[in-house]
């Protein structure tokens, strides 16, 4: 898509293009092309208005309902931060006093969108003409454009002492090259990026969970959030934003632990309970604070897996019933599983070196049972920890 067909889209023949292309979408893309020229509508347009249409689809996951009225690109979409949690950072810095925030490279304005539904004013940038142009269709869409404005420009231009606060999320990835690890090889840059609490102490960045937690700036708290499961972003909160040294969030749920993220979780022997923490939980370093909330140990000190005597429900791991503690052995642990007619298996790992699909062959599974596998090591031995 380019600038003008993204302005051909939200003509008033633009928008019946994407109402015909919504209908159509799914079925065989020459077929969809096709009945959409068989309106009359413009080839380019229909191919436009078929492409919005297949990754407003796909834009659901990451927004909902909302996404049926926005507009996208493929790379936009991928970089865009999902709603549940925009909609989360911005009712923090809403609640922290926030009333005007300058979102340095905004994408296609989820986080931007999101600080304007809490009431905050927002100046949005981004140093892409189309992207800038589809944040500001969006917040068209969204009926916010009284409390966002966008510009196409390059952050390193914003004024940003003018805010109360400042949000960037700068750009990890770059056609044909995929992630880029180094920090100084995003956009802007890290040196860009990290001078900014200097400025505008309440800052907050989003960055990749993988974020090594030494770049944190002094005093800033280091948040890990997951949603559903699934890790999505670290952000660092800098200034007067910082709570706490780390958090992690799950979401929708809203849980959190916080704490220092250098605590050590007392260490003993494997209990009748295994509990994997989540992500988030993980890469905050707070598994200490998590076992210390259910009461638990781990079993070796450099391995994230908690466990207790008792069952204790938590929303922060997955709960498994130890069955039986092994030194890892494929013979072993093939006789155990046929002798107990374990045909499926769920295989978890911290801390070992094994494929889990590999071991799955090389195991020849039979019979109807069901059992979880976790290879880890237990004072520094490779175990298995058969669970239930
Ligand atoms: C990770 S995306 C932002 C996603 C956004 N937070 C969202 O949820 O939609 C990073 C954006 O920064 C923009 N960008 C990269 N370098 C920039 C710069 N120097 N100035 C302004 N924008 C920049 C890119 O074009 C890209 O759209």
């Amino acid at each position: 898509m380019d600038l003008e067909l993204l302005a051909s889209l939200r003509t008033p023949e633009g928008s019946a293009a994407l109402s015909a292309a919504t209908g159509v979408t799914g079925v065989d893309p020459l077929a969809a092309a096709s009945a959409l020229r068989a309106r009359g509508i413009p080839a380019p347009l229909a191919a436009a208005a078929l492409t919005q249409a297949d990754l407003r689809r796909r834009a659901e996951g990451k927004f909902g309902a909302a996404a049926a009225e926005m507009f996208f690109t493929r790379a936009g979409l991928e970089q865009a931060t999902r709603a549940v949690v925009a909609d989360r950072r911005a009712a923090r810095l809403r609640a922290a006093g926030v009333a005007t925030l300058a979102d340095l490279g905004c994408g296609l304005g989820s986080d931007a969108l999101a600080a304007a539904r809490q009431g905050i004013r927002v100046y949005a940038v981004d140093a892409d003409p189309l992207t800038a142009a589809l944040a500001e269709a969006n917040a068209a869409a969204a009926g916010l454009s009284a409390l966002v404005t966008v510009e196409c420009a390059d952050a390193a231009s914003v004024e940003v002492e003018r805010f109360d606060a400042v949000f960037a999320d700068p750009a990890r990835r770059r056609a044909g090259r995929g992630r880029l690890m180094d920090p100084q090889a995003w956009s802007p840059p890290w040196d860009f990026i990290a001078a900014l609490p200097g400025r505008v102490p309440r800052t907050v960045l989003k960055l990749a969970p993988g974020i090594d937690h030494a770049l944190l700036p002094a005093g800033a708290e280091g948040e890990w959030v997951s949603v559903d499961g699934d890790l999505v972003e670290a952000a660092f909160w800098c200034g007067p934003l910082a709570e706490f040294p780390r958090r992690a969030v799950l979401l929708p749920s809203g849980g959190e632990v916080h704490g220092s993220g250098v605590e050590a979780a007392p260490v003993g022997t494997v209990g009748r309970f295994l509990y994997d923490p989540d992500p988030a939980v993980v890469r905050s370093h707070l598994v200490a604070e998590f076992a210390a909330e259910i009461g638990g140990r781990l079993a070796d000190p450099q391995i994230a897996y908690v466990y207790t005597d008792e069952s204790v429900d938590t929303a922060f791991a997955r709960r498994l019933e130890v069955t039986d503690v092994l030194p890892f052995s494929l013979k072993r642990l093939r006789a155990l599983l046929r002798e107990r007619h374990v045909g499926r298996v769920e295989i978890r790992k911290r801390g070992s070196a094994l494929e889990p699909e590999q071991l799955r062959r090389d195991l020849r599974l039979r019979g109807d049972g069901w059992a979880s596998v976790v290879l880890t090591r237990v004072a520094g031995a490779p175990t298995v920890v058969l669970c239930r």
